[in-house]
C-alpha cells in the first residue's frame, strides 16, 4: 500500500453574505438567537444561474495549483453533494468536463454532510491500492437551494460554498493514516427532504406543502453530532495510534458551534486546536470541512508532520473521521 495523503486544497465561496439581520427581516428571528444558539453570523448564497459544478470546479482548481498538479495527473473524480446541478447526470462528470480532466472515473457520493470525509475515505483507498495516480475529492453544496426561507428553524443555519482537495502519493509515515465511516438509517427522517425522489415526486401538492425542502428534527440531530463527534474522534485516533492529546488541529463539520464546543469538551480539545468558521459560512454541508481545512492552511495554521482529525456527522444518518499526518511539501510550505 502506498502512503497516500493530500496534496493541495482549495475552497470557492459566493460573493453574496447574507447576514444574521438580513434574517430578521425575512423570518421571525433575532441576532441574538441565532447567536447565542448557533454561533452563526454570516453565511453566502449563491446567485442565480450559480450551481454546485460552478463552484466545485473553482475549488478544485485552486486546488490542483495549490498541489501543482495539471489536471491530465487526475484520473478520479468524487464530488460529494446533495445538491448537484441535475439529478443526472454526476456533478463529478460537469467538473471532469469544465476541468479538461481527460478520462477520469467521475462520480457523485450522498453523505449529506459526511459526505467529504466518505470521499476522502474512497480516494485514499482508490490511490493507495494503486488503483488510481491521484483524486480529486470535492464537497460542495447549494443548500439555499432547498432550504425553505419561511422555516426560520433550519433557514438560519445554512449557507452555499464548495471545498476540494488533491489526493497522492505522500512521504511514508504521512498522509491519511485511518478513516472511519459509519451510518444509522433509522435516523433518515430525522433529516431529509420528503418529496421529490422516486417515493413521492413532486406534484402541486407536494409543492403547496413545502416538501421540496430540508426537514430536520434539529433536537435530536444534535444529541446524535454531539455523541457521534466524540465517538468517531475517538475510533479514528484509535485505528491510527494516536491520542487526542497528539491532534495539532481538529477540523470539526462546521454545524453548530455548541456541537464543536461540547464535542471538544468531551475529548479534552483546546479551542486553539480547533478550526471554526461557521460563523462566517454557517452549515454547507459537504463542502464544511474542506472549506475549513483550507481556511486553516491559508492561515498558516497547518505545518509539515502536523497530525489532523477531520469529524463529520450528517443525514442518513452519516458520520466519519479521517485522521492524517501533513505532509507539508505543497504549496504551503
Ligand atoms: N429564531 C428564533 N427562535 C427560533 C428559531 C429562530 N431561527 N428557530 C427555532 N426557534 C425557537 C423554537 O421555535 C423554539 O421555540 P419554543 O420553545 O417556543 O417551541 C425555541 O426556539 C427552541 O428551539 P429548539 O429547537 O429547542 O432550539 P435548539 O437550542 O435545539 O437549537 C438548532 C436549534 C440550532 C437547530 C439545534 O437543534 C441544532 O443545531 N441542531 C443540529 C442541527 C444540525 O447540525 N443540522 C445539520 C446536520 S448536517 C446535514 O447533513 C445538513
Amino acid at each position: 500500500m502506498k502512503s497516500t495523503g493530500i496534496l493541495g486544497v482549495g475552497h470557492a465561496v459566493p460573493e453574496r453574505k447574507l447576514t444574521n439581520a438580513d434574517l430578521e427581516k425575512m423570518v421571525d428571528t433575532s441576532d441574538e438567537w441565532i447567536t447565542t444558539r448557533t454561533g452563526i453570523k454570516e453565511r453566502r448564497i449563491a446567485d442565480p444561474g450559480i450551481a454546485a459544478s460552478d463552484l466545485a470546479a473553482a475549488a478544485a482548481q485552486e486546488a490542483l495549483e495549490r498541489a501543482r498538479m495539471s489536471p491530465s495527473e487526475i484520473d478520479l473524480i468524487i464530488v460529494a453533494t446533495v445538491t448537484g446541478d441535475y439529478v443526472f447526470p454526476s456533478t463529478a462528470c460537469l467538473v471532469q468536463d469544465r476541468l479538461g480532466i481527460p478520462n477520469a472515473a467521475a462520480y457523485d457520493l450522498a453523505a449529506g454532510c459526511s459526505g467529504f470525509v466518505y470521499a476522502l475515505d474512497q480516494a485514499w483507498h482508490g490511490v493507495r491500492s494503486g488503483a488510481y495516480g491521484a483524486a480529486l475529492v470535492i464537497g460542495v453544496d447549494v443548500l439555499s437551494r432547498i432550504t425553505d426561507w419561511q422555516d426560520r428553524s433550519t433557514c438560519v443555519l445554512f449557507g452555499d460554498g464548495a471545498g476540494a482537495v488533491v489526493v497522492g502519493p505522500v512521504r511514508d509515515g504521512f498522509g491519511v493514516l485511518a478513516t472511519y465511516l459509519g451510518s444509522d438509517g433509522s435516523g433518515a427522517s430525522k433529516l431529509y427532504i420528503p418529496a421529490g425522489g422516486s417515493r413521492q415526486p413532486l406534484t402541486p401538492e407536494t409543492l403547496t406543502a413545502r416538501e421540496q425542502y430540508i426537514r430536520m428534527c434539529g433536537n435530536d440531530v444534535f444529541k446524535f453530532a454531539v455523541r457521534v463527534m466524540e465517538d468517531a474522534t475517538l475510533e479514528v485516533l484509535r485505528r491510527a495510534g494516536l491520542t487526542s492529546g497528539d491532534v495539532n488541529l481538529f477540523v470539526p463539520h462546521q454545524a453548530n458551534i455548541r456541537i464543536i464546543d461540547a464535542a471538544a469538551r468531551r475529548l479534552g480539545i483546546d479551542w486553539d486546536r480547533i478550526v471554526v468558521n461557521v460563523d462566517r459560512y454557517g452549515n454547507t454541508s459537504a463542502a464544511s470541512i474542506p472549506l475549513a481545512l483550507s481556511e486553516a492552511l491559508q492561515a498558516g495554521r497547518i505545518k509539515a508532520g502536523d497530525y489532523i482529525v477531520c469529524v463529520g456527522f450528517g443525514a442518513g444518518l452519516t458520520w466519519g473521521a479521517a485522521a492524517m499526518r501533513w505532509d507539508g511539501r505543497e504549496a504551503y510550505r
